[in-house]
């Protein structure tokens, strides 16, 4: 029994409240908060997005988050290396290290987490088409350190359905995308079983525009089709679903996220359990990271973007987050200072230990208002699933433009608002101040790209060609086989020092890349 916190007033507060026929938080269909004691025993984590320029300035960012009181590692990579290309190729000219960290090989990999101790961190990487590439190098940088790859904790993105939809970072056709999925899977649930496989994101979509409502049902449509393409591969469904996660936003509009998480978890409990027959309560579990909406900073009046990352920060909470990232007030100008990022750990710091949003499981239950939002955005969303699933499945909805149509429209109908006034946004179309105080960003060395291009030409010198030439031949047979898991190949390729670019152009030969069609 967990035990009781005394209020302020001195009595004690109940660590759930409700009828005891009721539905209980941790029991199926889990919408009141997957874990039974949720917060009452272990806040939510507080894992803060973070990566810029080199490796080494990254792992000084992420040394600067753990002192903080970081419990959890996010790491972002730059352009090239979410689209599996090396800093010395031309396309990626200018983007080297500018809006996450460069990684072009192993040993940018050991840089990026020297002095972190990978067996008591869980580390997320948001990166989703080479999102293999990258995980393998975790793996082979922590077993350097004598650890094994069966204690590391953590997540990549690996959604690329999402990249199709929103985000754009995509490299291959759908069909090779969704076999590099299930092989990630099978390879996890073999070799790093306590790593958490993907994050099916809906938090791009909302930041293009998608509503609660689209941003829930195109989510959990594009976790079936991965659970799909998993089962089509051979896999049970017990076997992978523990480790599949989500990532959602939260918006401003707090009550309706609270809801809108509280929907989420109830839908996906009775597709896992009803749909695909998974037995394992833990197949059932929707646990999810949250990143406060970015779109809703300003440019205009920074600091007040503390006050709307504390209420979507909130808004998160009362749903349920299993891990949570608060965005910098400064976010809308630039790369965060350290002190914005500071500020953005602090908020989250506050709410969990400040306040008393831990002392009590999923408050809101049976409120009127939220119960009530709860089952609207439940019928809704499964009614806008059905709409993806008319076109037979969600990779066949985004190939005709649907899911990217419906979203673009409801950013169409936000931006009106805005521009009419109808929608406020303080500081922008409602009180406005004439004259901005300045504002002195954070700015990326740009000597950075040169010096990376640098060390890959030290690298591709030193290392043992023959080798990596070997490696990759091996790569290149089992992609164009349809039964090899690439990943294994993939490993012995990186271990000899093959650049994340020369991976993925080995895949490219055997797969090709997604063209996307024009659709008007
Ligand atoms: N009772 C019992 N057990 C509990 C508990 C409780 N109350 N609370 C936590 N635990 C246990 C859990 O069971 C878990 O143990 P397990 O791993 O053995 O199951 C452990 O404690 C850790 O808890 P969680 O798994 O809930 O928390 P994590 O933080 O480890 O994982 C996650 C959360 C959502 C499952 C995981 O997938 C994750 O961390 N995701 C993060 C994704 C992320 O950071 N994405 C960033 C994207 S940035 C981006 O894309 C935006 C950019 O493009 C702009």
């Amino acid at each position: 029994m967990t035990e009781r916190r005394l209020s302020e007033s001195g009595f004690p507060i109940e660590p759930v409240y409700g009828p005891a026929d009721g539905e209980q938080p941790g029991e199926f269909p889990f919408t009141r908060g997957v874990y039974s004691t949720m917060y009452t025993k272990r806040p939510w984590t507080m894992r803060q997005y973070a990566g810029f320029g080199t490796a080494a300035e990254s792992n000084a960012r992420y040394q600067q988050l753990l002192a903080a009181g970081t419990m959890g590692l996010s790491v972002a990579f730059d352009l090239p290396t979410q689209m599996g290309f090396d800093s010395d190729e031309p396309i990626a000219h200018g983007e080297v290290g500018k809006v996450g960290v460069a990684i072009d090989s192993i040993e940018d990999m050991r840089i990026l987490f020297r002095d972190i101790p990978m067996d008591k961190v869980s580390t997320s990487m948001t990166i989703n088409a080479p999102g293999s590439v990258l995980l393998l190098l975790y793996q082979l940088v922590a077993e350097e350190k004598g650890l094994s790859a069966a204690e590391l904790n953590g997540t990549i993105q690996n959604d690329i359905l999402k990249e199709y939809i929103a985000r754009g970072t995509y490299i291959f056709p759908p069909k090779p995308s969704l076999r590099l999925v299930a092989d990630t899977f099978a390879y996890c649930r073999a070799e790093i079983p306590k790593w958490n496989t993907i994050s099916i994101s809906g938090y791009h979509m909302a930041e293009a525009g998608a509503t609660p409502v689209q941003e829930i049902a195109f989510t959990l449509a594009n976790g079936i089709e991965y659970v799909r393409a998993a089962i089509k591969a051979g896999l049970a469904v017990d076997d992978f679903a523990p480790r599949l996660s989500f990532f959602f936003v939260a918006r401003t509009t707090l009550l309706e996220e609270i809801a809108k998480f509280r929907a989420a978890r109830r839908i996906w409990a009775s597709v896992m359990r009803d749909e695909f027959g998974a037995k394992d309560p833990k197949s059932w579990m929707l646990r999810f990271h949250t990143q406060t909406a970015g779109v809703q900073l300003t440019a205009q009046q920074p600091e007040v973007n503390l006050i709307r990352v504390a209420a979507q920060a909130i808004g998160a909470i009362m749903g349920g987050t299993q891990s949570l990232h608060t965005n910098s007030f400064d976010e809308a100008i630039a790369l965060p200072t350290e002190k914005a990022a500071r500020l953005a750990l602090r908020t989250q710091q506050v709410l969990a230990y400040e306040t008393d949003l831990t002392a009590t499981v999923d408050p809101f239950a049976g409120s009127y208002a939220i119960e009530a939002m709860t089952d609207t955005i439940e019928q809704e969303s499964r009614d806008l699933m059905q709409r993806v699933f008319a076109h037979g499945s969600s990779v066949e909805a985004i190939e005709a433009g649907f899911q990217k149509r419906e979203i673009e429209t409801s950013a169409y109908r936000n931006a009106l608002q805005v521009d009419s006034g109808e929608r406020v946004v303080v500081g922008v179309n409602r009180f406005t101040i004439n004259v901005e105080e300045p504002y002195e960003p954070l700015r990326v060395d740009p000597t950075i790209e040169q010096a990376q291009r640098e060390r890959l030409v030290h690298l591709r010198a030193t290392r043992d060609q023959a080798a990596v030439d070997k490696s990759l031949g091996e790569l290149e047979k089992a992609a164009g086989t349809g039964n090899t898991n690439v990943l294994y190949p993939m490993r012995e390729a990186l271990s000899a020092k093959a650049t994340v670019g020369e991976v993925c152009h080995t895949l490219r030969r055997v797969w090709g890349t997604y063209k996307p069609r024009e659709t008007f």
